[in-house]
């Protein structure tokens, strides 16, 4: 986990100024494999709305730059996608008609997509 957060704040850094996005996918996973069969929310889930997410809707962030909506903590997060809305996947899918998330920068990976559906497919466990 260590090393991966490491990975993730170097690939970030990179992003700011070279192409890495393409990348990082293969950073996070070697091989380019997304591994799916265990997604929890403590680990992927957790790791992915943080990074990616937080600046705007966390506790803290969320009222200022979030419109309020805030994803940290499995209360929060659970709570908003248990009314069933479509929003969250599609916005994050860039879907038109939704507004594309993370607002004005690189859409999630394709790994980082796929391991949110999952999570959200399988009824969101806080496992
Ligand atoms: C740079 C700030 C920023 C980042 C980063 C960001 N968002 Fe947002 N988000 C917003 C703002 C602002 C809104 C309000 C809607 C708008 O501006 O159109 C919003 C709205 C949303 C909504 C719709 C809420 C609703 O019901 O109206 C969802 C879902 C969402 N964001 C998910 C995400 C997810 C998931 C991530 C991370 C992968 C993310 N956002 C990253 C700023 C951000």
């Amino acid at each position: 986990m260590k090393k991966l957060l490491g990975i993730g704040i170097f690939c970030s850094l990179l992003l700011v100024n070279s192409g890495c996005y393409y990348d990082s996918e293969e950073h996070l996973y070697p091989q380019g494999i997304c591994d799916t069969a265990d997604v929890k929310y403590s680990d992927q889930v957790t790791y992915i709305i943080s990074n990616k997410c937080f600046d705007c809707h966390s506790n803290s962030t969320a009222p200022i730059s979030g419109s309020n909506q805030s994803w940290e903590g499995y209360a929060n997060i659970s709570a908003y996608l248990s009314t069933g809305s479509t929003t969250f996947i599609s916005s994050i899918n860039h879907v038109a008609g939704y507004t594309p998330m993370p607002k004005d920068r690189p859409k999630l990976t394709d790994c980082e997509i796929r391991t949110l559906e999952i999570w959200i497919q399988n009824g969101y466990p806080n496992n």
